[in-house]
This record gives C-alpha cells, structure tokens and sequence, in this order.
C-alpha cells in the first residue's frame, strides 16, 4: 500500500480539511506496514494557480506544515514535503499533459466553478491543475489516496490518464489510485450555510472553524452557526431536509468517532440549546490540544523546515525512478 494526498497552503486548515483528510491521513500513517508508505504533501505548485502574495507562499506553507505535525503527521514515520520542493512533480505533469484530452479537463467541475463565466481570464495553470494532480499521485505509484468528497473527480481522472497512458505506450507503470473517502466527513458545510461546503476561500471567517482558533473563537462560532428551531428526532435519518442541522450532528459524530445515529440516540427530543453547548465543549476538548501543539511548533520554526527538508529528500528518492520510467516510457533522450 501506498498512500498519498496533498493539501493546498492557502489560509488556515480548517475543520472540513481535518475531518475530511488530515484525520485520515493520520489513521493511515499509523497503519503502515513494513515496506509501505505514506506521503503527504503541501500543493504549493497549486496554490500559483490563483493570484497569490509571494510574500505570503512562503509562510503559508510553513504554517500549513506545522499544522499537519500538530495534528498528528509525524515526520518520521510518514514523508512531509513541499510538492515544488520535489521537481519530478512538474516533470510528470509536463508528460502527462500529453495523454490528458481538454475534453475531460473542461469537464471539471472545480475548473467550470473556480473559472466562473471569466474562462478567457482564468490562469492556463488552473485550467491543468488536475493534470497536476495527477501527477502528484501516480509519480508514487499511490494505491491510495484519502481526500475528501470534493476531490474525487480529480481522482477519477488522475485514473483515466493512468489508464490512457498505460495503453498508449504498452507499459504497466502507473497503478490506478484508489480515493478513500472519509464515511464520517466526506463534506463538511459551512457554519452559515448548509448547501456551500466549509471552505477556506469563503470570506466569512464565522463560516468555518480553524485550527488555530482560540477556545473562545470556537465557542462563539458554534453558537451563531446556523441551526434551526425544530428538535432532534431519532435518528439520523429524520435530518434529510435539514442540511444545518445534519452539518452539526455530523461534525459531532465524527469529532467524537461515534456514528451519526448513536449522537442521535443521546440527543433525541433536545433543541439545538442543548445541542450546542454540547458540541462547543466537545470541539474545544479535541481541537484545543492541537492548536496548542501549533502554537508551539509556530515559535519554532526551523524545527517545521527541517522536517520538510527531510520529506523532501525521502521523496524524492521514491519519484526520480517513475519519472524516469515515464521518461523511457515515452521516448524521451535524458
Ligand atoms: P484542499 O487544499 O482544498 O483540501 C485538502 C483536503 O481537505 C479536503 N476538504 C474537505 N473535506 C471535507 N469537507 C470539506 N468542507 C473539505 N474541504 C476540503 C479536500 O477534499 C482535500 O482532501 N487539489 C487538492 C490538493 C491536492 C491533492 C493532490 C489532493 C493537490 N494534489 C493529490 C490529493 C492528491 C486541494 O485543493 O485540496
């Protein structure tokens, strides 16, 4: 098994990237067999795909990394990196952008949302960010890659240049990956509003929880979430048409690791004034200790670089083999 996934440094890590990702990050991390790998990385090549502070990049990433350390990426056991760090993952790109077609790569719901009506405006990086992505993948030859619901489109087609590639040069190199999707949080919703998914781009910061957030901040951005006036039925079911509510017990459940129908059982008949509180001291309780990890990592810095130095050359140990498989592959004189 392989296992590998990245995160954008952009912003702050929030809740929906922890329960969606990091936490699975961290089970696979710890489930590694002898001879398995797990590699997790910080997107810095995909975060110029939007307009971005240089200033800004650099520390971002530092800070993302800490984050991951904080909440329980150990640097000895799984390989932390900057994805720019490692050139093999452009090289690969570069390659792969000749079996991905612009047919599947205008079908990317990501790129049509991102992109918006201004397509002609949109960056050429934005628009190939999924080859990107690919590449990110199969350089390792992943077998598995946990992420959350909103990737799994670019998982599918990181699969599909696999599969072209593969046939179209008669080797057997890449593997398809297979995406883990989190059954307790494949897509947390925003505080404000149960139809758009918990993100770091929204301008609201009252939208989302983050990992730095002071107990208090966590505190007073559960009580505004928004809810609704009705109790909590039984079971998970009764909360099909009430996307705010399910938001909540979800993000309980899964902080919690208990399924959604069991916090059902102990809080059938309450209102979302007992509901609340509850999950306020609950997500205080689990986050709080990893916020305080990152404060402390934050004022030492040179420890989060040292790890990402180390990552790197581990990394690149694994990707310069496949990029020269791909090389041959397709004819290349290197
Ligand atoms: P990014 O940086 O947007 O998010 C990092 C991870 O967090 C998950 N996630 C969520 N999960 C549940 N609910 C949410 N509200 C939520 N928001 C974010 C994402 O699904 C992701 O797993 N393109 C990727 C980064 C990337 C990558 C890769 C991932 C680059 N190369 C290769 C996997 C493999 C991205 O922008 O994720």
């Amino acid at each position: 098994m392989r296992v590998v996934s990245g995160i954008q440094p952009t912003g702050n890590l929030h809740l929906g990237n922890y329960l969606g990702a990091i936490k699975q990050w961290v089970a696979m991390q710890d489930a590694m067999g002898p001879g398995e790998d797990s590699l997790f990385f910080l997107a810095d090549l995909h975060a110029l795909t939007v307009a971005i502070d240089p200033k800004e990049l650099n520390s971002n990433t530092i800070e993302m990394a800490a984050t991951l350390l904080a909440a329980g990426i150990d640097p000895d056991r799984a390989i932390l990196f900057n994805q720019a760090r490692v050139r093999e993952h452009s090289e690969l790109a570069w390659i792969l952008g000749g079996t991905a077609r612009t047919g599947w790569l205008n079908r990317m719901t990501q790129w049509k949302d991102k992109a918006g009506k201004n397509r002609e405006g949109a960056s050429v990086g934005l628009y190939t960010y999924p080859v990107l992505q690919a590449a990110d993948v199969l350089l390792y030859k992943a077998t598995h890659v946990p992420v959350g619901d909103d990737q799994k489109q670019h998982l599918e087609l990181a699969r599909d240049i696999a599969t072209k590639f593969n046939q179209d040069f008669g080797v057997e190199l890449f593997p398809l990956p297979d995406p883990l999707i989190s059954a307790a949080a494949p897509r947390i919703m925003s505080l404000r509003d149960g139809s758009a998914k918990m993100s770091k781009s929204d301008p609201s910061d009252g939208s989302r929880i983050n990992l730095i957030d002071s107990d208090d901040t966590i505190v007073q951005k559960l009580k505004k979430a928004k809810s609704d006036g009705d109790l909590l039925p039984d079971s998970f079911g009764g909360l099909a048409d009430r996307p705010e509510a399910k938001n909540l017990v979800t993000i309980y459940a899964a902080l919690s690791d208990i399924s959604p129908d069991a916090v059902m059982t102990e809080f059938a008949g309450k209102g979302f004034g007992a509901f609340k509180p509850a999950l306020a001291d609950l997500a205080v309780a689990k986050l709080g200790p990893i916020r305080d990890r990152l404060t402390r990592l934050l004022e030492d810095r040179g420890a989060v670089t040292e790890a990402l130095s180390k990552g790197a050359a581990r990394a690149t140990a694994l990707a310069a083999p496949t990029l020269a498989e791909a090389q041959r592959a397709v004819g290349l004189n290197v």
